[in-house]
């Protein structure tokens, strides 16, 4: 791998962080950024804080049998249902201060001239055989049906009009075909089985290659390695990958045949960052093909089989480079139940920005939020009580106490307590190192501690009693340094307030990256209070939540 080095330590030259595509056919919903966007977004502006050239790369996932079916169901086409929801989508990450370098689709050109090309290379590489299979087929709608889209009487109990792989009424699985009265569930046609030949990704070839690199070289999160190393014990299957719809990037060598989604969609990771780079003047071969870059990937947890097998077997069948990390969150709930828009418990991400400043819910998930498959539930007791106590009751007003008496006590130098300091650089050392190893929570849990040890040595000292005193400018200079400190930390998770901050202390926001190198002395400090106080000002940063409001929203979930 070739390294650059700066100031002698070697950094990578870019760092490619991806968030799974979602799927073009829903909204976003309070959960989906607790595992995958949020976590991405931190880590990707933490990368940019620290001067590497990191780029959130994302988009769309467009293709797939449910959109298909769903737009044969609203009488609609694809593409007008996947424009519909890549705006959609886009928007609320947007609101929720999701910043993406790239936020593509998989419908771009380019992507189907890589997908095919993928599949070219694998198959020249011998990676791809033929081979026929059974299939449900509607001759209605034209659409190979997957078992999820039958719908007919239970084969075991008799019930009827049960979905193709399951019965809710006796709980038993089985498979479409054994369907008693099978029916289209799209247009209520009966279905005509067919048999027809598809192409096979032969995964079981990768069995050893992706072991070893599991076990050696990947960053992975804790309780996915264990999972990953017990499938691949279990034996990998060859790996089914086109599909007999008319919606998808067509297979060349099969008329009437698209990829399976899976099979495109990850390509996206590496079209997205050409189109990327195209714009930016970068190769986009330096990193996907001679590795000179750092590659991660966010993802929930139900989707590791396809980021941990399918998609690294895919990249050593045309001899690309594999990805470095993958970070792997749980499922949110809420109100410690699966979240359901049927059942009415169920938070979109565009209704809470409308309700809450996102930074609310910036605060809330990376502070609960462990990198591991556990799941994590929004309470709204927690919640109301999180921004309150911690956000705004230690944090926010610790900013506040030292920026307003500062003021009103017209402070300009002191001495810094160099044991509050060591202690405070310390904590900045461990920030530094569990955020770039992912450990978000500790993150956010290492600024409250410094605002707390601030606040602690606040009320310790009581600087108000008389703030004309020696004592009182100490304890404000030192604790001015605190805010200083905490200021660029601040800035992945909360950049809406790191922007207000900055501005509050008579900064330009541009500037706020500069402070992550800077050891705060006693003339550094002497400075930017004087900047403070000519060209800043106090306001708080964070309004408190209303019981009013959480009575509202406790109302509209009908709890
Ligand atoms: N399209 C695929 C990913 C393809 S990546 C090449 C997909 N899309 S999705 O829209 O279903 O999910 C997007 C992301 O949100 C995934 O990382 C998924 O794990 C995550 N989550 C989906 N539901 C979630 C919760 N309830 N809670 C937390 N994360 C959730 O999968
Ligand atoms: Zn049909």
């Amino acid at each position: 791998m070739r390294k650059f080095s700066i100031k002698g330590v070697d950094i990578f030259k870019q760092w490619i962080v991806t968030s799974a595509l979602p799927y073009a056919n829903g909204e976003m919903h309070i959960g989906h950024i607790r595992s995958t966007y949020l976590p991405a977004d931190i880590f990707t502006r933490f990368l940019k804080l620290k001067g590497i050239r990191a780029y959130h790369v994302c988009g769309t996932d467009e293709h797939g049998t449910p959109i298909l079916a769903r737009a044969l169901r609203e009488k609609k086409s694809p593409k007008e249902i996947t424009d519909y929801y890549h705006s959609l989508i886009l928007h609320a990450l947007n609101g929720a201060l999701i910043h993406f370098d790239i936020f593509s689709r998989t419908t771009i050109s380019n992507h189907e001239k890589l997908t095919q090309w993928f599949y070219a290379e694998a198959k020249k590489a011998g990676y791809i055989y033929k081979k026929e299979v059974k299939i449900l087929y509607c001759e209605v709608d034209k659409i190979a049906l997957p078992d999820r889209l039958v719908k007919g009487t239970c084969p075991f109990c008799g019930a009827p009009d049960q979905y193709g792989d399951y019965c809710e009424v006796c709980g038993r699985t089985y498979n479409a075909f054994q369907l008693k009265d099978p029916k289209c569930s799209i247009c209520g046609a009966t279905p005509v089985v067919k048999y027809s030949k598809h192409a096979f990704f032969n995964l079981s070839a990768f069995t050893d290659k992706l072991s070893k690199w599991v076990k050696e070289k990947l960053k992975l999160t804790k309780g996915a390695r264990e999972h990953v190393l017990h499938w691949i014990k279990d034996g990998l299957r060859d790996w089914d990958i086109t599909r007999d719809i008319s919606w998808g990037v067509p297979v060349p060598d099969i008329p009437d045949q698209v990829f399976y989604v899976w099979w495109d969609a990850p390509i996206g990771y590496i079209t997205f960052t050409s189109e990327l780079f195209n714009k930016i003047g970068e190769r986009w071969e330096d990193i996907w093909i001679d590795g000179t870059g750092k590659i991660t990937h966010f993802i929930g947890k139900d989707i590791i089989y396809h980021h941990v097998l399918f998609w690294p077997a895919m990249l050593m069948s045309v001899g690309f480079t594999l990805p470095d990390e993958i970070r792997v969150r749980g499922f949110a709930t809420l109100e410690g139940k699966k979240m359901s828009k049927s059942r009415g418990l169920y938070i979109s991400l565009e209704e809470f920005i409308n309700m809450w400043p996102a930074e609310y819910l910036r605060f809330y998930w990376s502070s609960s939020t462990t990198e591991s498959l556990n799941d994590g539930d929004f309470s709204l007791r927690e919640f109301e009580e999180r921004i309150n106590k911690l956000l705004i009751g230690v944090l926010g007003n610790f900013i506040n106490r030292v920026l307003i008496l500062i003021r009103k006590g017209k402070i300009s130098r002191g001495v810094i307590d160099q044991n509050i300091l060591s202690r405070i650089l310390n904590l900045k050392k461990t920030f530094l190192e569990k955020v770039e190893d992912n450990q978000l929570d500790i993150g956010i849990k290492v600024i409250l501690e410094m605002a707390d040890i601030g606040n602690k040595y606040l009320s310790q000292n009581e600087p108000w009693k008389d703030l004309k005193s020696t004592k009182a400018s100490d304890t404000l200079v030192t604790t001015f340094a605190i805010v200083y400190t905490i200021l660029p930390l601040l800035a992945p998770y909360l950049p809406e307030s790191t922007i207000k901050l900055s501005k509050m202390l008579g900064l330009d926001e541009y500037q706020v990256g500069t402070f992550l190198d800077i050891t705060p002395s006693e003339e550094i400090i002497a400075d930017k209070i004087t900047l403070f106080r000519e060209k800043g000002f106090t306001k708080p940063l964070f309004q408190k939540i209303s019981k009013q409001d959480m009575d509202n929203l406790r109302k509209k979930l009908g709890l």
